[in-house]
Protein backbone atom coordinates (compact mmCIF):
# COMPACT_ATOMS: atom_id res chain seq x y z
CA UNK A 1 0.00 0.00 0.00
CA UNK A 2 1.54 3.23 -0.97
CA UNK A 3 0.44 6.22 1.69
CA UNK A 4 0.88 9.69 0.55
CA UNK A 5 0.84 12.92 2.92
CA UNK A 6 0.04 16.07 1.50
CA UNK A 7 0.40 19.30 3.11
CA UNK A 8 -3.30 20.32 2.23
CA UNK A 9 -6.59 19.10 0.97
CA UNK A 10 -6.24 20.81 -2.07
CA UNK A 11 -2.77 18.80 -2.48
CA UNK A 12 -4.34 15.78 -2.06
CA UNK A 13 -6.48 16.11 -4.82
CA UNK A 14 -3.73 17.30 -7.02
CA UNK A 15 -2.23 13.74 -6.22
CA UNK A 16 -5.59 12.31 -6.94
CA UNK A 17 -6.26 13.78 -10.27
CA UNK A 18 -2.57 12.79 -11.62
CA UNK A 19 -3.21 9.40 -10.65
CA UNK A 20 -6.74 9.21 -12.34
CA UNK A 21 -5.42 11.19 -15.50
CA UNK A 22 -2.65 8.96 -16.12
CA UNK A 23 -5.30 6.33 -16.31
CA UNK A 24 -7.39 8.28 -18.44
CA UNK A 25 -4.28 9.04 -20.89
CA UNK A 26 -3.36 5.74 -21.50
CA UNK A 27 -6.60 4.51 -22.00
CA UNK A 28 -6.63 2.91 -25.81
CA UNK A 29 -8.94 3.50 -28.33
CA UNK A 30 -11.32 0.70 -27.95
CA UNK A 31 -9.88 -0.83 -24.82
CA UNK A 32 -11.47 2.12 -22.78
CA UNK A 33 -10.96 2.56 -19.19
CA UNK A 34 -13.35 2.00 -15.99
CA UNK A 35 -14.00 4.63 -13.42
CA UNK A 36 -15.15 3.80 -10.15
CA UNK A 37 -16.39 6.92 -8.73
CA UNK A 38 -16.98 7.85 -4.71
CA UNK A 39 -19.56 10.32 -3.47
CA UNK A 40 -19.43 12.19 -0.56
CA UNK A 41 -17.36 15.41 0.14
CA UNK A 42 -13.65 14.35 0.00
CA UNK A 43 -13.43 13.90 -3.93
CA UNK A 44 -14.88 16.88 -4.96
CA UNK A 45 -11.60 18.73 -5.29
CA UNK A 46 -10.27 15.65 -7.17
CA UNK A 47 -13.28 16.13 -9.72
CA UNK A 48 -13.11 19.76 -9.70
CA UNK A 49 -9.08 19.27 -10.83
CA UNK A 50 -10.37 16.39 -13.73
CA UNK A 51 -13.14 19.25 -15.26
CA UNK A 52 -10.14 21.90 -15.23
CA UNK A 53 -8.00 19.22 -16.68
CA UNK A 54 -10.69 18.53 -19.36
CA UNK A 55 -11.08 22.10 -19.84
CA UNK A 56 -8.02 23.46 -19.78
CA UNK A 57 -5.94 20.91 -20.86
CA UNK A 58 -7.75 18.61 -23.13
CA UNK A 59 -7.95 15.52 -20.88
CA UNK A 60 -10.88 13.72 -22.61
CA UNK A 61 -12.91 10.94 -21.23
CA UNK A 62 -14.71 10.22 -24.63
CA UNK A 63 -15.10 6.28 -24.57
CA UNK A 64 -14.85 6.28 -20.88
CA UNK A 65 -17.44 4.27 -18.41
CA UNK A 66 -17.77 5.47 -14.71
CA UNK A 67 -19.74 3.03 -12.00
CA UNK A 68 -20.92 4.92 -8.63
CA UNK A 69 -19.82 3.19 -5.99
CA UNK A 70 -23.09 3.10 -3.79
CA UNK A 71 -26.40 4.56 -3.92
CA UNK A 72 -29.12 5.39 -1.34
CA UNK A 73 -32.22 3.05 -1.53
CA UNK A 74 -35.45 5.05 -1.61
CA UNK A 75 -34.03 8.04 -3.23
CA UNK A 76 -34.89 8.50 -7.26
CA UNK A 77 -31.96 9.48 -9.59
CA UNK A 78 -33.40 13.41 -9.95
CA UNK A 79 -33.23 13.37 -6.14
CA UNK A 80 -31.10 16.66 -4.97
CA UNK A 81 -29.16 14.04 -2.99
CA UNK A 82 -29.01 10.48 -5.23
CA UNK A 83 -25.65 9.21 -5.28
CA UNK A 84 -26.18 9.82 -9.06
CA UNK A 85 -27.01 13.37 -9.27
CA UNK A 86 -24.29 13.83 -7.10
CA UNK A 87 -21.83 12.26 -9.37
CA UNK A 88 -23.68 13.93 -12.61
CA UNK A 89 -24.05 18.03 -10.81
CA UNK A 90 -20.14 17.59 -9.57
CA UNK A 91 -18.46 15.54 -12.31
CA UNK A 92 -19.60 13.65 -15.10
CA UNK A 93 -22.10 16.51 -16.46
CA UNK A 94 -18.77 18.73 -16.88
CA UNK A 95 -17.21 16.25 -18.70
CA UNK A 96 -16.93 14.37 -22.65
CA UNK A 97 -18.17 10.86 -20.97
CA UNK A 98 -21.48 10.42 -22.69
CA UNK A 99 -24.18 8.79 -20.67
CA UNK A 100 -21.65 6.50 -19.85
CA UNK A 101 -22.41 6.17 -16.19
CA UNK A 102 -23.66 3.67 -14.03
CA UNK A 103 -25.66 3.55 -10.50
CA UNK A 104 -27.57 1.07 -8.74
CA UNK A 105 -30.81 1.58 -9.06
CA UNK A 106 -32.31 2.45 -5.43
CA UNK A 107 -35.73 2.95 -6.37
CA UNK A 108 -36.08 -0.75 -7.18
CA UNK A 109 -38.76 -2.94 -5.20
CA UNK A 110 -35.82 -5.73 -5.07
CA UNK A 111 -33.21 -4.17 -4.29
CA UNK A 112 -30.85 -7.15 -3.66
CA UNK A 113 -31.32 -8.23 -7.26
CA UNK A 114 -30.65 -4.66 -8.73
CA UNK A 115 -27.53 -5.31 -6.08
CA UNK A 116 -26.68 -8.42 -8.33
CA UNK A 117 -27.37 -6.56 -11.71
CA UNK A 118 -25.10 -3.81 -10.55
CA UNK A 119 -22.14 -6.30 -10.08
CA UNK A 120 -22.72 -8.33 -13.16
CA UNK A 121 -22.41 -4.89 -14.94
CA UNK A 122 -19.38 -4.22 -13.61
CA UNK A 123 -18.16 -7.55 -14.67
CA UNK A 124 -19.14 -7.18 -17.82
CA UNK A 125 -17.53 -3.59 -18.13
CA UNK A 126 -14.36 -5.97 -17.57
CA UNK A 127 -13.94 -4.72 -13.91
CA UNK A 128 -12.88 -1.00 -12.58
CA UNK A 129 -9.26 -0.15 -13.54
CA UNK A 130 -9.28 2.76 -11.21
CA UNK A 131 -11.83 3.21 -8.17
CA UNK A 132 -11.72 6.27 -6.13
CA UNK A 133 -12.49 6.06 -2.71
CA UNK A 134 -13.65 7.84 0.53
CA UNK A 135 -13.51 7.02 4.45
CA UNK A 136 -16.16 7.06 6.36
CA UNK A 137 -15.27 8.58 10.39
CA UNK A 138 -15.99 4.87 10.80
CA UNK A 139 -13.91 3.21 8.70
CA UNK A 140 -16.64 2.07 6.22
CA UNK A 141 -15.81 2.27 2.70
CA UNK A 142 -18.37 2.44 0.26
CA UNK A 143 -21.60 2.09 2.58
CA UNK A 144 -19.29 -1.35 3.90
CA UNK A 145 -20.30 -0.42 7.68
CA UNK A 146 -18.40 -2.81 10.64
CA UNK A 147 -19.33 -6.32 10.36
CA UNK A 148 -19.47 -6.20 6.31
CA UNK A 149 -18.04 -9.46 4.45
CA UNK A 150 -14.63 -9.11 3.52
CA UNK A 151 -15.04 -10.91 0.19
CA UNK A 152 -19.16 -9.56 -0.17
CA UNK A 153 -20.19 -8.51 -3.62
CA UNK A 154 -22.69 -5.46 -4.21
CA UNK A 155 -25.38 -5.77 -1.83
CA UNK A 156 -27.94 -4.02 0.46
CA UNK A 157 -26.48 -2.61 3.67
CA UNK A 158 -28.10 -0.78 6.63
CA UNK A 159 -26.42 2.81 7.16
CA UNK A 160 -24.77 2.71 10.95
CA UNK A 161 -26.15 5.25 13.24
CA UNK A 162 -22.20 7.28 12.60
CA UNK A 163 -23.15 7.66 8.94
CA UNK A 164 -26.57 8.71 9.95
CA UNK A 165 -25.20 11.53 11.70
CA UNK A 166 -22.04 12.40 9.83
CA UNK A 167 -24.39 12.60 6.41
CA UNK A 168 -27.75 14.48 8.20
CA UNK A 169 -25.43 17.82 7.05
CA UNK A 170 -26.64 16.76 3.21
CA UNK A 171 -30.08 16.62 4.51
CA UNK A 172 -30.36 20.24 6.06
CA UNK A 173 -29.29 18.00 9.49
CA UNK A 174 -32.31 16.71 9.93
CA UNK A 175 -31.28 12.85 10.61
CA UNK A 176 -34.94 11.41 10.15
CA UNK A 177 -34.29 12.31 6.29
CA UNK A 178 -31.03 10.37 5.77
CA UNK A 179 -32.13 7.25 4.09
CA UNK A 180 -31.45 3.84 6.20
CA UNK A 181 -29.93 1.57 3.47
CA UNK A 182 -27.96 1.89 1.08
CA UNK A 183 -27.28 -0.27 -2.30
CA UNK A 184 -23.24 -0.84 -2.04
CA UNK A 185 -20.19 -2.38 -4.37
CA UNK A 186 -19.25 -5.11 -1.62
CA UNK A 187 -15.81 -5.34 -0.04
CA UNK A 188 -14.85 -8.32 -2.51
CA UNK A 189 -16.50 -5.93 -5.76
CA UNK A 190 -14.07 -3.25 -4.45
CA UNK A 191 -11.14 -5.30 -4.16
CA UNK A 192 -11.30 -6.37 -7.88
CA UNK A 193 -10.42 -2.78 -9.21
CA UNK A 194 -7.17 -2.65 -10.14
CA UNK A 195 -6.23 -0.12 -8.39
CA UNK A 196 -7.82 1.41 -5.52
CA UNK A 197 -7.26 5.33 -4.48
CA UNK A 198 -8.39 6.02 -1.09
CA UNK A 199 -8.42 9.98 -0.21
CA UNK A 200 -9.06 11.27 3.43
CA UNK A 201 -8.79 15.01 4.66
CA UNK A 202 -9.21 16.16 7.90
CA UNK A 203 -8.46 15.28 11.74
CA UNK A 204 -12.10 13.27 11.79
CA UNK A 205 -10.68 10.89 9.53
CA UNK A 206 -7.13 10.13 11.49
CA UNK A 207 -8.63 7.34 13.79
CA UNK A 208 -9.75 6.06 10.78
CA UNK A 209 -7.29 6.06 8.59
CA UNK A 210 -4.59 4.89 11.20
CA UNK A 211 -6.61 1.77 11.63
CA UNK A 212 -6.61 1.34 8.09
CA UNK A 213 -3.29 1.47 7.06
CA UNK A 214 -1.95 0.02 10.34
CA UNK A 215 -4.37 -2.20 12.50
CA UNK A 216 -4.98 -5.37 11.17
CA UNK A 217 -7.35 -6.41 9.14
CA UNK A 218 -10.85 -6.45 10.39
CA UNK A 219 -14.57 -6.44 9.35
CA UNK A 220 -14.86 -3.81 12.47
CA UNK A 221 -12.50 -1.62 10.14
CA UNK A 222 -13.65 -2.36 6.46
CA UNK A 223 -11.18 -0.37 4.93
CA UNK A 224 -8.73 -2.30 5.98
CA UNK A 225 -9.39 -4.93 3.41
CA UNK A 226 -7.34 -2.02 1.99
CA UNK A 227 -4.36 -4.08 2.90
CA UNK A 228 -5.14 -7.16 0.61
CA UNK A 229 -4.87 -4.79 -2.75
CA UNK A 230 -2.49 -5.73 -5.25
CA UNK A 231 -2.41 -1.80 -5.87
CA UNK A 232 -3.70 0.64 -3.09
CA UNK A 233 -2.70 4.09 -2.78
CA UNK A 234 -3.83 6.50 0.17
CA UNK A 235 -3.51 9.96 0.02
CA UNK A 236 -4.01 12.32 2.90
CA UNK A 237 -3.60 15.45 4.07
CA UNK A 238 -1.48 16.05 7.61
CA UNK A 239 -4.50 15.89 9.65
CA UNK A 240 -5.82 13.13 8.23
CA UNK A 241 -2.36 11.25 8.80
CA UNK A 242 -1.98 12.83 12.36
CA UNK A 243 -2.43 9.16 13.98
CA UNK A 244 0.23 7.35 11.38
CA UNK A 245 3.20 6.02 13.57
CA UNK A 246 4.99 5.38 10.45
CA UNK A 247 4.47 8.53 8.67
CA UNK A 248 8.11 9.76 8.49
CA UNK A 249 8.91 6.52 6.45
CA UNK A 250 6.09 6.82 4.08
CA UNK A 251 7.48 10.47 3.28
CA UNK A 252 10.56 8.75 3.00
CA UNK A 253 9.37 5.83 1.07
CA UNK A 254 8.00 8.49 -1.58
CA UNK A 255 11.31 10.36 -1.70
CA UNK A 256 12.60 7.23 -3.10
CA UNK A 257 10.10 6.28 -5.00
CA UNK A 258 12.22 5.45 -8.37
CA UNK A 259 11.71 8.07 -11.53
CA UNK A 260 9.94 5.10 -13.83
CA UNK A 261 7.37 4.40 -11.67
CA UNK A 262 4.34 6.66 -13.19
CA UNK A 263 1.68 8.20 -10.68
CA UNK A 264 -0.52 5.11 -11.46
CA UNK A 265 2.01 2.89 -10.08
CA UNK A 266 3.10 0.93 -13.42
CA UNK A 267 5.75 1.64 -15.13
CA UNK A 268 6.16 4.74 -17.37
CA UNK A 269 7.30 3.29 -20.72
CA UNK A 270 9.49 5.24 -23.39
C1 LIG B 1 -19.49 7.71 -0.89
C2 LIG B 1 -19.13 6.69 0.04
C3 LIG B 1 -18.72 6.92 1.47
C4 LIG B 1 -17.89 8.19 1.67
C5 LIG B 1 -17.53 8.38 3.15
C6 LIG B 1 -16.78 9.66 3.39
O1 LIG B 1 -19.80 7.13 -2.16
O2 LIG B 1 -19.19 5.62 -0.38
O3 LIG B 1 -17.98 5.81 1.90
O4 LIG B 1 -16.74 8.11 0.89
O5 LIG B 1 -18.69 8.37 3.91
O6 LIG B 1 -17.58 10.74 3.07
P1 LIG B 1 -17.01 12.23 3.08
O7 LIG B 1 -16.05 12.32 1.96
O8 LIG B 1 -18.23 13.10 2.84
O9 LIG B 1 -16.38 12.44 4.41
Amino acid sequence: MEILIRDTPEEVALAAADIVSAYVRRALPGAGCVLGLATGSTPVATYQELIRRHREEGLSFAGLTAFCLDEYIGLPREHQESYFRFIRDNFTAHIDIDDAVFSPDGMDPQPWKAAQRYDEAIREAGGIDVQILGIGSNGHIGFNEPGSPLRGRTRVETLHPQTIRDNARFFENDVEDVPTHAITQGLGTILDADHLVLLATGENKAYAVHSLVEGPITTSIPASMLQLADKATVIVDESAASMLREREYYRHREELRPSWLGPDMRPIED
